[in-house]
């Protein structure tokens, strides 16, 4: 462990920072803890600039809201969860905690199989194509790209269900930094994966991060970089992005013909010669996946994308469509947790009352659910439920787990492991039978949490009324209302979509 200053510092009254992760050329990461969500591990990145007025603060939180809406978009990009200034100007970001190897360790150490390397590129791609196709944010379409591909900024977590799950770091970052410094020929990103555009200082596409891609697909590849300058300086690596050809695939690595094409094609120096965009390298990638993989034929794991539930999803949504409202609960507009039993296991739900025409309102909405875990003074789970669409606004779902009952204990465990649960709507007018069932999926690093926060609340003591810990979950959730909005209000597609925060 690295000593350091910082080690130790309480940030915004709610960071603890714990140790040093880690220091790269634009800001240094910190592994802490969030003390007002229950001593989560977090990541905090302090960047290397200090806004020293308004206007770079401004610019810092407008593009630090484009990253966090960035990331609710994939599961291939590391979530950020807060962001600010301190009171040194200094900007930084709280990420999730990733517990995981960078690619960049993993590359110099260990030869990638062509499996391997086929779902890396593909998980990267899906990473990137939701910022290259830009979100809405303020009513504006806005692209995004990332300026700084390489494999210090890609972390390879474990996860139970998935497998290897790649997950991008830094996106919009570099623009930042570059945005502050001498706007006339500011320069960033780290040379050896600089897209030759890139180091002109020109106005970057997302051609420039498929050039970097490439480099990086190349180097997973051969375990070595396609270009190598004369000398290391910015000079030679100008010249040699400019000028100097990619080396070959060599044969003796086995690498399939189009996958050696569309490296090659990614390396193209003029960017109108490069896969225009991240899905056309998906596309290629495809049908090599499908040979070479042989993870694939079990089609269960791939693509690692939110995709709706397999067909055994909708016995389970008839039998919940069966449910009649319990004869011990108020016909009221209600919401309240709840395991049922089927033939296929044992399912989570959220019960919930509304107006008949309320559930036909929300019938296409957005899906968003967030946790919230306090351990003192009593151990308490605040499971945030919303549904959203552009006509009818936010309808929260909110509904608190006592995590020292046995229900809160199985119904956390049950989310953590399942990774969805089912809401059965019922109408205050009809309520005899659910009217209407809907499935929302879970973040897998928010279920990982959930098993944590279910095993540590059997240990942690309880010192007041569980009361207490809802009433500042409660606080908690009015503060957060307003950025779970904008991520919704960002999140406009015409169908109906599942995000989990
Ligand atoms: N969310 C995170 N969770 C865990 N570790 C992280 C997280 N974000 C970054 N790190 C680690 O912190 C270290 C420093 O990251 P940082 O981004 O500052 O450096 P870098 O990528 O090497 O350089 P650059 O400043 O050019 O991005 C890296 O080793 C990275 O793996
Ligand atoms: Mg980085």
């Amino acid at each position: 462990m690295i000593k350091d200053p910082n080690t130790g510092r309480k940030l915004a009254d709610r960071y603890q920072l714990i140790e040093i992760a880690g220091k790269g050329a634009m800001g240094q990461v910190y592994r802490a803890e969030d003390l007002l969500l229950g001593g989560v591990t977090v990541a905090v990145k302090f960047l290397s600039q200090t806004l020293l007025n308004q206007k770079m603060r401004n610019r810092f939180l407008r593009e630090a809201t484009i990253c966090a809406l960035l990331a609710e978009k994939s599961i291939h990009i590391v979530r950020v969860r807060d962001y600010g200034v301190d009171d040194n100007d200094v900007p930084y970001y709280v990420m999730e905690f990733l517990e995981g190897q960078s690619l960049s360790e993993i590359i110099k150490t260990q030869h990638l199989s062509l499996p391997r390397f086929l779902s890396y590129a593909r998980q990267l791609c899906l990473g990137l194509e939701p910022a290259h196709k830009g979100i809405v944010f303020n009513r504006e379409p806005t692209v995004i790209i990332h300026r700084d591909i390489k494999p210090s900024n890609v972390l390879i977590v474990q996860d139970s269900t998935l497998g290897e799950l790649v997950k991008i770091l830094d996106f919009g970052i570099a623009k930042l930094i570059e945005a502050n410094r001498d706007q006339t020929h500011s320069f960033m990103g780290t040379l050896a994966y600089c897209s030759p555009e890139q180091m002109e200082g020109k106005e970057l596409d997302n051609r420039s991060d498929i050039y970097s891609l490439g480099v990086m697909m190349y180097e997973m590849l051969a375990g070595e970089m396609p270009i190598i300058p004369e000398t290391p300086s910015f000079g030679g690596w100008y010249k040699a992005h400019h000028q100097k050809p990619p080396k070959g695939l060599s044969t003796a690595l086995n690498i399939p013909q189009p996958l050696e094409q569309l490296v090659r094609k990614c390396l193209a120096k003029d960017p109108s010669q490069r896969p225009q965009s991240v899905s056309e390298i998906l596309k290629a990638l495809e049908p090599l996946e499908q040979r070479y993989s042989d993870r694939y034929p079990s089609q269960t794991k791939f693509p690692v994308q939110r995709t709706e539930e397999p067909t055994p999803a909708l016995t389970i949504e008839a039998i919940c469509l069966q449910a009649t409202w319990p004869k011990d609960k108020p016909k009221q507009k209600i919401v309240f947790p709840k395991l049922i039993r089927t033939s296929r296991g044992v399912v989570a739900t959220l019960w919930v009352m509304l107006s008949g025409q309320d559930i036909v309102n929300r019938q296409f909405s957005t899906r968003y659910n967030q946790f919230l875990f306090l351990t003192s003074p009593h151990p308490m789970l605040l499971w945030i439920t919303v549904l959203h669409n552009r006509e009818f606004g936010p309808r929260w779902l909110p509904c608190y787990l006592d995590l020292k009952t046995n229900l809160g204990q199985r119904l956390a465990r049950h989310l953590g492991q399942s990774g969805s649960y089912r809401m059965l709507f019922f109408a205050l007018e009809k309520p005899q039978k659910c009217q209407h069932v809907m499935t929302s999926t879970i973040d897998p690093t928010q279920c990982q949490m959930l098993l944590n926060w279910a095993n540590s609340s059997q240990t942690l003591s309880s010192s007041a009324q569980p009361q207490i810990s809802k009433n500042m979950l409660r606080k908690e959730f009015e503060r957060l209302k307003p950025q779970i909005l904008i991520k919704l209000e960002a999140v406009h597609t015409d169908f109906p979509s599942d995000i989990s925060g």
